[in-house]
């Protein structure tokens, strides 16, 4: 496999390669793709394994996907409406009856998890923070003790034609920050 990414230091082919494209057929994944992509996210690590995430789904098909779709901006909506299922990515706010610092990093995680694993399966995958939170949080009926984080869409690949002209642009591969400018050695500088 030719790599699209360079790093200096070598890394798994498929941590330096996944990257979320817009372009989808329409097709429907197989319920054995997507619970595969879950069973990923529930192997993720959490503090004290206490697993804060919560998933609500719905396939294109499925009787709520105008609940997920609607509150997408139009943007998203543009290009999602070829996906196949849509995900949000929510996480209790606390953790043995106390508040939890990692709530969200946790459920982070999971997604990552998820990422790499649809990747791996040739499958699109692709993350949004473009959708109105409150109307997502009304619509699915997610108590205020849970966060509502993110939302991903899942489909199956397509050429970067079925896009229109001004997304086949954004099409590419993108870069990311130098090593030394994240990483810091001591005090935060
Ligand atoms: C939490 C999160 C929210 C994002 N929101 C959107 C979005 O609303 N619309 C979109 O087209 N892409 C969205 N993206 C995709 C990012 O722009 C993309 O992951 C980033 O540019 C890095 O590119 P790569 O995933 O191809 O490596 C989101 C990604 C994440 C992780």
């Amino acid at each position: 496999m030719t790599d699209f990414r360079n790093s200096k230091y070598k890394v798994n082919p498929l941590i330096l390669n996944r990257h979320s494209p817009r372009a989808m057929n329409g097709e429907d994944i197989t319920k054995e793709q997507l619970m595969t992509i879950f069973e990923a996210g529930r192997f993720a690590p959490s503090a004290y394994n206490g697993q804060p995430w919560k998933f609500l789904f719905s396939f294109k098909k499925g009787k709520d996907w105008d609940l997920f779709f609607e509150p997408l901006i139009d943007f998203n909506k543009s290009w999602v409406i070829n996906g196949s299922v849509l995900v949000v990515i929510t996480s209790d706010q606390f953790l043995f009856d106390r508040k939890s610092e990692t709530n969200q990093f946790d459920a982070g995680a999971s997604w990552q998890n998820m990422a790499l694993q649809a990747y791996d399966m040739g499958l699109v995958i692709h993350g949004m923070s473009g959708f109105d939170y409150n109307k997502i949080r009304s619509n699915l009926d997610i108590p205020e003790s849970y966060d509502v984080l993110a939302m991903f869409v899942v489909g199956k690949p397509a050429s970067k034609d079925v896009l229109p002209k001004d997304l086949q642009e954004k099409e590419v591969i993108s870069d990311r920050k130098d090593l030394l400018e994240i990483f810091i050695e001591g005090k935060f500088k």
